[in-house]
């Protein structure tokens, strides 16, 4: 007998000052802070319905209908706390049947895991009752996970206590602040990416002369100043910091041993035509941010999106490049039925 079932769906978020490397590699605790800002669902989400049934004998997961192994760690950890807090089913005779799509390219440096891990949880947290802050429980899946939790831009702070209890997400400002900031996002390669995330963290951190800077000083700075930026609405400051930053966490990939090299040539051309482009109009008008992959994300205040996106279609002519945009509504993990 079915006992409960719900899909809900989560947004990706893209990250302006980028978590790179773990101190807890188990329950996800990062080396520093982070913040990003969310997408909306209806352009980069993952939808995830999950039935629970006494008749199932044992959980089962399926990512855009590929079987996962629900044995694997992060799952079980997910799922552990998950039923550790609930409030609902609270019986134990019964499992869950899971599946998760995304309506874009899965682990192609587009934040899947992002959306997907805070998905699984939210969905997982409506049908166990689980109440309080649920970001923690995401950042056990993946940890850019726990900011798909909130709308606006978000902060992950890293915490320090060990238990991870200070490791979660807080919205920095509520997409009614700053609605016409808008987001594209240039596809230049859907392909899976050959170092996954949670490798490169691991070789960088062990290995990046850049790292111990980059945590202890250069990233304390940036949030400070980033966030700064968005309470007064400064997209000069804002674009400047989110373009350092990204190209500074590809550096780290760089001198990482082997390196890492997640851009490409592609990535390369919209870099420098980004920076020529800005030059030229005497102010930063749009900044790219690039994640584990060679796909731009670019911000952008929204009177500037005509020209911008003008400006790629001449220069990749006929190339698929898709665009996704972020308009003026909040966006929050919600529940569809
Ligand atoms: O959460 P993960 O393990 O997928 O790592 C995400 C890492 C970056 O996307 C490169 C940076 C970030 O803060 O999202």
């Amino acid at each position: 007998m079915v006992l409960a079932s719900i899909t809900c769906t989560a947004p990706v978020n893209i990250a302006v000052i980028k978590y790179w490397g773990k101190r807890d590699e188990n329950i996800i605790l990062p080396l520093n802070s982070s913040l990003s800002g969310t997408l909306h669902q209806d352009d980069l989400k993952t939808t995830t319905t999950i039935v629970a049934s006494e008749d199932y004998t044992e959980d089962e997961l399926y990512l855009n209908g590929k079987k996962e192994d629900i044995n694997a760690v992060r799952y079980q950890n997910v799922l552990k706390m998950i039923r550790s807090r609930a409030t609902k089913l609270m019986d134990k005779k019964h499992c869950v049947h899971i599946a998760s799509i995304n309506n874009f390219p899965t682990a192609a440096g587009l934040a899947s895991s992002a959306s997907g891990y805070c998905c699984l949880v939210f969905s997982l947290a409506q049908m166990y009752g689980v109440e309080g802050d649920i970001s923690a429980i995401a950042r056990l899946g993946s940890g850019s996970a726990c900011r798909s939790m909130y709308g606006g831009f978000v902060k992950w702070e890293m915490g320090v206590k060990e238990d991870g209890s200070d490791s979660i997400a807080i919205q920095v400002q509520p997409e009614s602040h700053w609605p016409d900031m808008n987001i594209i996002v240039l596809v230049v390669n859907d392909k899976k990416k050959e170092t996954s995330s949670t490798d490169g963290m691991q070789k960088s951190a062990a290995t990046s002369v850049m790292m111990k800077e980059r945590c202890a000083v250069t990233v304390p700075n940036r949030m400070r100043d980033i966030e700064e930026a968005i309470n007064k609405k400064d997209f000069q400051t804002f674009g400047d910091i989110t373009m350092k930053d990204s190209d500074d966490f590809h550096e780290v990939c760089a001198t990482t041993t082997p390196p890492i090299y997640y851009l490409n040539d592609t990535s390369r051309y919209i870099m420098n035509l980004i920076h020529r482009y800005n030059k030229l109009s005497g102010s930063v008008k749009c900044a790219y941010t690039f994640d584990a992959g060679p796909n731009a994300c670019i911000y952008l205040p929204a009177e500037n999106t005509t020209e911008v996106l003008s400006l790629f279609m001449k220069h990749f002519p006929g190339d698929n490049i898709q665009t996704y945009y972020r308009g003026p509504k909040e966006n929050i993990p919600s529940i569809e039925n």
